[in-house]
């Protein structure tokens, strides 16, 4: 049984078919690529799985179960996270503040109104070890909104990561990066993976990055799925090569 299974997945604004019977899966894990031209879908089609818009049609199975309905927060209570193609932080909170928040929204202690010092102590140190992961304990006191973009982005997959999840969406990690810290990038979410048996779906437009990290890639063109399958194979699909050349010369 695949960790995620979504089938069918349309989504309709009026007349437009924006998202055209999507049917994907990601198995346990796996690191799966979602790439296509702009305005293909693919974020339409995250959203669609973390509930934050309403399908038209489709269904979309998490862990064997169905997760429609359920909030952001009980969906990373069951194991799957998200971050946005536009950087969502508090900005205003510190660094540690944002990872903390996500470490205890998954502690067992989350719902007593007064933690023991005991428990903050814990629920801190688990942020910090997160930050370091990512690079950013230097940064652990200064706010979000003080960050670079590039770290504001590294930020967001530490907090995501803190929510300890079984699938992980990353919508454009790398998106306003340098070639420099993309590639650290790539290199950073690599070795976290090794880590941990985390599985990925990414949206990605810088091809490099794709292709470093994803065992499997979904293509979509228009909100439909154009191609499915390992890299090699999908790098040379001409429905995929006619899709990306078609961008170029618009
Ligand atoms: N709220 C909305 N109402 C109407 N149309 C929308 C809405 N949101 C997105 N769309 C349309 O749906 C299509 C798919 O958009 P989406 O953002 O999913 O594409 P994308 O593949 O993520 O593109 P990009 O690579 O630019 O991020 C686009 O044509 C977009 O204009
Ligand atoms: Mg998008």
């Amino acid at each position: 049984m695949p960790l995620l299974e979504c089938s069918g997945l349309t989504k309709r604004w009026g007349a437009v078919t924006t998202v055209d019977d999507v049917s994907l899966t990601v198995e346990a894990g796996e690191v799966v690529a979602l790439i296509g031209p702009n305005g293909a879908g693919k974020s339409t089609v995250f959203n669609l799985i973390a509930g934050a818009i309403k399908k038209t049609a489709g269904a979309v199975r998490f862990a064997g179960e169905s997760v429609e309905h359920l909030s952001a927060y009980d969906l990373a209570q069951k194991g799957l996270s998200r971050t946005y193609q536009i950087t969502c932080l508090f900005p205003q909170l510190t660094v540690l503040e944002n990872v903390r928040l996500a470490v205890q929204a998954r502690s067992p202690g989350r719902l007593r109104p007064v933690a023991s010092k005991a428990l903050v102590d814990k629920t801190e140190a688990a942020a910090m070890e997160w930050l370091a992961r990512v690079r950013l304990a230097d940064s652990a006191h200064r706010t979000a909104g003080q960050l670079s973009h590039g770290d504001q982005r590294l930020l967001e997959i530490a907090t995501a990561l803190a929510l300890q999840p079984k699938l992980i969406l990353l919508d454009e990690p790398t998106q306003g990066m340098s070639v420099e810290e993309t590639r650290a990038t790539v290199r950073l979410l690599k070795s976290l993976l090794e880590d941990a048996p985390i599985a990925v779906l990414l949206v990605e437009h810088d091809l490099e990055v794709v292709f470093g990290v994803a065992d499997r890639i979904v293509v979509l063109d228009q909100g439909r799925k154009i191609a499915d399958g390992k890299p090699e194979a999908v790098r040379n699909d001409p429905a995929v090569q006619r899709a990306y050349l078609g961008v170029e010369h618009a």
